[in-house]
């Protein structure tokens, strides 16, 4: 495997991402492991990341200066070729204009190995405020641009090699081939490492941490904690239980749905929850959106601890927690934070131990798990759902009825939407119920009814997002379907709002 060392960059992550895209195991590791430590792993090649201090500042990240005595390659990226030029004797200095954005470089030494093969002339990304002007003794100056007159330097019998700009990023032409020239031939990392492996690798792993003892997961009917569950059961089948709240803000037949491939087809010993009247008990006459989300977060945990209590023997807790989830709470801090845990107010002496087996992995990395483990594809390709669910889509109070419409005009949608094929392009689509009713004439009579909202959008993590641009025969077909087969709904409206202003959902 090859370990990046994170020093704080946005992009830490992709390098991880690039390299695992080459078959080669990659993680993101703290700054702050010793060069002992790093032995200990035995790494391929370290990368040293790029980040946002600068070397001669007081308490900037440093590295363990003995990381360059191990005799295993190193490649530092911008802030990462900064404390390699600092820790072996060269010269960083603060640059007269920060340079940001796209920049060309000029490839000086087309002999060293990061730049076998590839064009003189290269667009790259740069993003920086200090630079290397003096590279360290036994290194030579590779590259050079108008601003950053050493953008890349390197030490060929040590295999040290700094980049100023960052490969890791689409915007580097040929980024992708310096860090496979890097990972391959200057570390000759394998590239072994798969979806197989990992799971095979993952099995013995679980099976050696939990021994005989009882686990316990919590389903919640999305990717991320089906996979887990699979992926459990194949490692120590019965000794798993699952426990599944229904708490009747599920979409149409999806519970059906979690149920007939989990329990049914994979054989998982489910605890299926009806709750439904529980939670409709509580939400009775509540209309304020925070309210909502409020009584449906503390009901599920109060759903969940009551059928956990009921549970002997209990050792441990599975989670579905993403490697993205872990790099977002620090890669100093996560793994001593998160590692003793419990769910929120279960009693004292019910202590679990968490168990986190997708906790490398990125969110397609862990479609491509499902897939491998041979899960339905509507599972594994669900869009995303809130965990408070149909419960934010009626808008104001919630009653079965408005649950109903709900359900019913959202599983219209989705159908039109994947029969025309749209259903990848769209990130997330499915409607609400706005709670207002207005006039409208059908046959001959006049009506008084619901309006349904269409929500479609498209984004990349959900942060941002552009409402989809559905063409009309699509939607219209939506709209039709929707009023013939939906009682009490006569009129369709589209959302034509992007984030910001707005949000996606609409509470
Ligand atoms: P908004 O509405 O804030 O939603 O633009 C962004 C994304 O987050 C989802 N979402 C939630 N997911 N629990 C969740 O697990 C929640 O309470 C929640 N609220 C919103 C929303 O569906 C969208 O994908």
């Amino acid at each position: 495997k090859i370990i990046v060392l994170d020093f704080g960059s946005q992009y830490n992550q992709l390098i991880t991402r690039r390299i695992r895209e080459f078959g080669i195991y990659s993680e993101l590791l703290s700054h702050k492991l010793t060069a002992a430590e790093i032995k200990e792993m035995a790494p391929k090649g370290i990368i040293l990341s790029g980040g946002s201090n600068s070397v001669y500042d007081e308490g900037s990240f440093d590295v363990d200066p003995e990381i360059f005595n191990l005799g295993i390659p190193v490649l530092g990226i911008c802030y990462g070729m900064q404390i390699m030029a600092h820790e072996l004797g060269g010269k960083v200095e603060n640059a007269n204009n920060k340079e940001y954005g796209k920049a060309l470089i000029q490839v000086t030494d087309d002999q060293v190995p990061t730049f076998k093969n590839l064009p003189a002339e290269q667009t790259v990304w740069m993003s920086h405020g200090d630079l290397v002007t003096e590279v360290p003794e036994g290194f030579v100056s590779t590259a050079t641009s108008a601003n950053c007159p050493i953008s890349a330097m390197a030490n060929n019998s040590k295999k040290f090699y700094g980049l100023q700009f960052h490969p890791e990023v689409r915007n580097t032409e040929y980024g992708n081939d310096i860090l496979r020239h890097f990972a391959i031939d200057v570390c000759e990392a394998r590239t072994n490492w798969s979806m197989n492996d990992f799971i095979d690798l993952q099995i013995a792993k679980i099976r050696e941490q939990v021994g005989d003892d009882q686990v316990l997961l919590g389903l919640s009917g999305g990717v991320d904690s089906s996979v887990v569950g699979v992926l459990l059961h194949k490692a120590i089948g019965d000794q798993l239980t699952c426990i599944f709240v229904d708490h009747g803000l599920l979409r149409k037949n999806e519970a059906q749905l979690v149920m007939d491939s989990l329990a049914g087809k994979f054989g998982l010993n489910i605890i299926k929850v009806d709750a439904q009247k529980r939670f409709l008990d509580k939400l009775a006459g509540v209309s304020d959106p925070e309210k909502k989300r409020k009584i449906i977060g503390n009901e599920f945990i109060q759903v969940f601890n009551d059928e956990a209590i009921k549970l002997k023997g209990v050792k441990w807790l599975a989670q579905g927690t993403l490697y993205t989830d872990v790099i977002e709470s620090g890669t100093d801090t996560a793994q001593t934070i998160k590692s003793h845990h419990n769910v929120g107010g279960l009693p004292e002496d019910m202590v679990f131990k968490l168990i986190e087996p997708l906790n490398t992995l990125f969110k397609d990395e862990v479609r491509d798990l499902g897939e491998k483990l041979e899960m339905p594809h509507e599972l594994v390709w669900r869009q995303p759902f809130p965990g408070p669910g149909l419960g934010i889509r009626v808008i104001g109070e919630i009653t079965e009825d408005k649950l109903e419409i709900v359900r019913e005009s959202d599983a219209i949608l989705r159908e039109v939407i994947a029969q025309h094929g749209l259903d990848k392009e769209i990130w997330q689509y499915f409607t609400v119920l706005p709670g207002i009713r207005s006039v409208g004439v059908m046959g001959d009579g006049r009506t008084y009814d619901y309006t349904v909202g269409i929500r479609a959008v498209t984004s990349i993590d959900g942060m941002t997002a552009d409402f989809a641009k559905i063409p009309w025969d699509v939607l219209q077909e939506i709209s039709v379907r929707i009023v013939n087969e939906v009682d009490h709904v006569n009129r369709i409206v589209y959302d034509i709002t992007s984030k910001p202003p707005s949000t996606i959902e609409w509470e």
